[in-house]
């Protein structure tokens, strides 16, 4: 049995550049699906499957993640002054749901150098990596997005999992593409490519942000050479970690949203929106009329 895996990391030191000029001062990862921000979905489901040490990589302007995850000690008992009961559990379980541990990306190098720098926080253990502009939310009765790579990295004795799901051909060029085979059941990655063009992408399977990776990573990170856009890209270094050791692939289930991109997001606040029990039935009728 593979022991527990604590520790998670949140690469989010990134310029947000698909959403600019939403994010020239506020990071991608603070911006909100009705009301929450996209950082707190991805720490929740992290939590739920067990990860309750979380490191964040960051870089200049993300202050504000901090401070989310921070105790506002003001803006507390100013609503506990006022009986804003509800508001107050809201604003204090925050801060209080995790410890949060930052390490700075001096430099925009790349994936797989923000993940390097996680390293020695890490240590000698196998761990998450979440990106967290990728919103999964469970479907009814479903486990997270986290929990159920967790199962296969228990399944395979502790190997290295990473989440997938098929997109169309015209967007393979938007992600890590796999190549995979079957063995017994369970999807063995044999390849991967960074934004593939269509005509030599190896599949339809896109990794969507969500890795469990064993320390041998990061030890292939220090020497991984800058690929496409120059960048230390995480897909290089995962496709030596599959010639040396099994690499595992899993679809996830579970909706899935593209939130750093103005036209995922839309559909994420959409979709939510209209589930949302306080404004679902209201966003209803007034998308309604518009139509
Ligand atoms: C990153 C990864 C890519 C992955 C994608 C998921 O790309 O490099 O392999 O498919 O996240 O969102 P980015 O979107 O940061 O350019």
């Amino acid at each position: 049995m593979p022991k527990n895996i604590h520790k998670i990391i949140f690469p989010t030191a990134g310029m947000g550049t698909r959403f600019l000029p939403a994010t020239k001062a506020t990071p991608k990862e603070m911006l909100t699906i009705v009301d929450k921000p996209l950082i707190q979905y991805g720490v929740e489901e992290a939590l739920a499957a067990g990860m309750g040490e979380v490191v964040m990589v960051t870089g200049r302007g993300k202050r504000s993640i901090e401070d989310h995850f921070d105790i506002s000690a003001e803006l507390e008992s100013n609503l506990n002054a006022a009986g804003k009961v509800e508001l107050y559990e809201t604003v204090s379980r925050i801060a209080r749901m995790v410890d949060v541990a930052y390490i700075r990306q001096k430099q925009p190098l790349g994936l797989g150098h923000a993940v390097l720098c996680a390293a020695p926080w890490v240590g000698d253990e196998c761990f998450g990596v979440s990106l967290a502009d990728e919103l999964i939310l469970p479907e009814a009765g479903c486990k997270g997005a986290m929990q159920q790579l967790r199962d296969i990295h228990e399944q395979t004795g502790g190997a290295s999992v990473i989440g997938l799901a098929r997109v169309p051909d015209d967007e393979v060029n938007r992600y890590g593409i796999v190549k995979a085979h079957d063995e017994d059941g369970l999807l063995r990655l044999d390849d991967m490519v960074e934004k593939p063009q269509t005509d030599q992408a190896p599949s339809n399977m896109a990794m969507i942000g969500r890795y469990i990776f064993t320390p041998r990573l990061f030890e292939i990170l220090k020497t991984t050479k800058p690929g496409k856009g120059n960048e230390i890209q995480l897909t290089d270094a995962m496709c030596q970690l599959a010639k040396e050791e099994p690499v595992y692939g899993v679809i996830i289930e579970g909706a899935r949203f593209d939130a750093g991109n103005p036209y995922g997001f839309l559909v994420a606040n959409a979709t939510l929106g209209l589930q949302h029990p306080k404004y679902g039935e209201a966003l209803r009728k007034a998308l309604s009329q518009l139509l």
